[in-house]
């Protein structure tokens, strides 16, 4: 089956599409390289460069190629620009859902996995977070992609549409040949390791007084080799199943210094950090509960450990951005 993977010049979109190659699908890229790497996908790819909002251009794909399904991965991810910038996040992420939704419905393609986020869940009563669980982001990214998962609810309850929506935790580490490269980057494991680089000068801990054991914030960590497995398994079970929604993470949360504490083991720098102001739209915690695809699907971490993860987006990092 060919499957078509938008924002498979990304981060996460390209290590799927590698992996999606090696479980023996064929794959179609589909990027506007906004902020993607046209190096990043993977030879054995067709590659489309376009835009989401260009719908002849989607009509004139789903025509000439036979696809399958359609993992979406296409989005603006950062949750500090979507604060300063909502609209272009519900442009860019709800209303270009929309459009690549219509488009598979006008061709009859009705099979679709989507990059959800933690970020719906906003400040969660209680962790670890369930799916059903109240979904009430604190920031326009968190909503926007709330949106489009309100879409797929209607269009499988309405038309059968078929959908896996995949809440990612923090992803996080590399492969050998892949890894976090957005510019500007903000995210934290790269950041910190970029100080450990000589790239920066120190790392800055936005905020350190909340609610949390030691003041910052903490997030579930997830390699990005387990999601690309997650999206494999989910792919799979759409032939027999019309709607899957799974958070894929850990269930272990670590806090800003923590991480900063097991960047310094694995790289040996000292990575002096210092304390800022709040980013705004951050929550304090967010730590998955995966049982549900774990029960259903027989998902399995195979790189759960913080200083793993941390050690292969080191490698990488020095290996690819010296
Ligand atoms: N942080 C710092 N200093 C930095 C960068 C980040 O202290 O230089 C802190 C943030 O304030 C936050 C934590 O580190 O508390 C993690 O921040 P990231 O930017 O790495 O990740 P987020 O949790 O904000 O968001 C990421 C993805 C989202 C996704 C979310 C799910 O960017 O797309 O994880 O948990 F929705």
């Amino acid at each position: 089956m060919r499957v078509l993977v938008t924002g498979g010049a990304g981060y996460i979109g390209s290590i799927v599409a590698a992996e999606l190659l090696g479980a023996g699908y064929e794959v179609t890229v589909l990027d506007n390289l906004s902020r993607g790497h046209r190096a990043a996908v993977p030879e054995g790819a067709a590659f489309v460069e376009t835009d989401l909002a260009d719908r002849q251009a989607l009509d004139r794909l789903f025509r000439e190629q036979a696809i399958g399904a359609v993992l979406h991965f296409a989005a603006f991810i950062e949750v500090g620009e979507s604060m300063n910038d909502p609209a272009v996040f519900f442009r860019n992420n709800s209303a270009n859902t929309l459009q690549l939704l219509e488009a598979m419905l006008a061709h009859g393609v009705d099979r679709f996995v989507f990059s959800s986020t933690a970020a719906l869940y906003g400040n969660p009563r209680r962790v670890p977070i369930v799916e059903d669980d109240p979904l009430t982001p604190t920031n326009p990214y968190g909503e926007s992609k709330l949106i489009a998962e309100r879409m797929l609810f209607w269009l499988h309850d309405r038309l059968g549409f078929r959908y896996a929506s995949l809440r990612y935790f923090n992803a996080a580490g590399a492969t050998a040949t892949r890894g976090e490269n957005h510019q500007p980057e903000s995210h934290l494991i790269p950041r910190i390791l970029q100080v450990a680089q000589g790239r920066a000068q120190d790392i800055k801990i936005f905020g350190d007084d909340y609610p949390t054991p030691d003041g910052t914030c903490v997030r579930d960590y997830v390699h990005v080799l387990d999601l690309a497995s997650a999206h494999v398994l989910a792919l799979q079970a759409l032939e027999e199943r019309g709607r899957l929604i799974y958070n894929l993470g850990n269930g272990c949360g670590f806090s800003v210094r923590e991480v900063i504490d097991a960047a310094r083991r694995v790289t040996g720098h000292p990575i002096p950090a210092s304390v800022h102001q709040r980013r705004p739209g951050d929550p304090a915690t967010l730590v998955a509960s995966s049982e549900k695809i774990r029960g259903e699907l027989g998902w399995q971490p195979r790189h759960p450990g913080l200083d793993a993860i941390i050690g292969s987006a080191w490698e990488w990092m020095r290996r690819a951005l010296a």
